[in-house]
């Protein structure tokens, strides 16, 4: 056997015998490496003649590509090997009894999204829902807000590669859900929809992720009263307070009209704040008559049906109930915020037991 062909064996045989990712890694560095066996090999090219460096130079060249190729091949069975080790080590038994129930907790935004369920199913509202990735056309346009609308501003819009066309992106409201809902149905509508959404933003008031509760009513002859009277009753059933101040501002939103924002009365002092009572006022929600052009949108006849929407964020409201006073802390998993904030699963609030 040739010098060279002893030492294409020899690779081949130690990159053979390695047993691991990592003592491949080194064997490769043994070999390729700057300084590695073939590396050095072909450095001695420039001392030999040029007949022999022609025939030693093309056997050393094709031993290199050899060796490249039989590592990228050991590489790919060793990560099979190993993952397969993992699976086998790291797998749980599912069938295991559970922990004593004691140890989990409702996290709040599950326990203020049943708590708003729960007062809407009271006065008729059902539940429906739509999918987090939504379309451009749900999510705005049917919405009344066109292209280069400037309200699409407003919201910092996550894009997804989807079909390439932009189109494509996570909802940056509960509203898609009124579109999916009229479209799919006959009205009248009475309808609550709860659920995850998402803007490019994050701050100490903002986060990507976070929560809204989508509610509206399509009936004949619904007017601001109904919406008002509504929204009156939830917010004195949430809070759990008899007489609470609420004050409709005339706002702005594309899908509704009028529109209107509702704010709550309350009392801020330095670390504290107490909702329902003092001179101050919190924004709580947006709402209004849902738009012509939304019910056409949709296939429905304005002349002949009306009705009111509104829309509102979980966490804000759960950190006002629940006193709660940094909106992050909500989705950093930490056990011991859930232990704390978090509600015993045998101990919920309800609309009987009190809220
Ligand atoms: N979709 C609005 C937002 O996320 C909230 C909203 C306002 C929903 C008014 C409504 C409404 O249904 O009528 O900012």
């Amino acid at each position: 056997m040739t010098d060279v062909d002893l030492l294409r064996q020899e690779s081949l045989n130690a990159i053979a015998a390695c047993i691991s990712s990592a003592a491949l890694e080194e064997q490769r560095v043994a070999l390729l490496g700057k300084k590695g066996k073939i590396t050095e090999a072909l450095k001695t090219l420039g001392g030999v003649d040029a007949k022999t460096r022609k025939t030693l130079g093309a056997a050393l060249n094709e031993i290199k590509n050899d060796i490249t190729i039989a590592i990228e091949a050991k590489k790919a069975a060793l990560f099979s090997q190993e993952l397969n080790a993992r699976l086998a080590s790291e797998k749980i038994d599912v069938t295991l009894p559970a922990q004593p129930i004691q140890q989990g907790r409702i996290h709040p935004v599950s326990q203020v999204i049943e708590e708003i369920t729960a007062i809407f199913a009271e006065l008729g509202f059902s539940v429906a829902d739509g999918p987090d990735i939504e379309d451009d056309d749900h999510n705005f346009t049917a919405l009344n807000i066109p292209e280069s609308h400037p309200a699409r501003q407003m919201h910092d819009t996550f894009y997804l590669q989807g079909n390439g066309d932009g189109k494509t992106l996570l909802r940056t409201h509960t509203s898609p859900v009124q579109i999916r809902t009229m479209r799919a149905g006959k009205p009248p509508f009475r309808i609550l929809a709860p659920g995850a959404t998402y803007r490019c933003d994050s701050d100490i008031t903002h986060t990507p992720m976070f929560h809204q509760v989508e509610g509206f009513v399509i009936d004949k002859n619904i007017h601001m009263g109904h919406l008002k009277g509504c929204i009156v009753e939830f917010l004195k059933t949430f809070f759990e307070l008899d007489n609470v101040p609420v004050r409709f501002r005339p706002s702005f939103f594309p899908f509704t009209e009028p529109s209107a924002e509702v704010d709550i009365g309350c009392k801020r002092s330095r670390d504290e704040l107490k909702i329902g009572e003092g001179s101050d006022w919190l924004e709580i929600m947006g709402c209004g008559m849902v738009h012509p052009s939304v019910l056409k949108n949709c296939g429905i006849d304005p002349n002949e049906w009306q009705g009111f929407a509104f829309g509102m964020g979980v966490e804000r409201l759960a950190m006002l109930k629940y006193g709660i006073p940094d909106l992050r802390t909500f989705f950093e998993s930490d056990a011991r915020w859930l232990k704390h904030y978090g509600f015993d699963p045998l101990h919920i609030p309800s609309l009987v037991g009190g809220l």
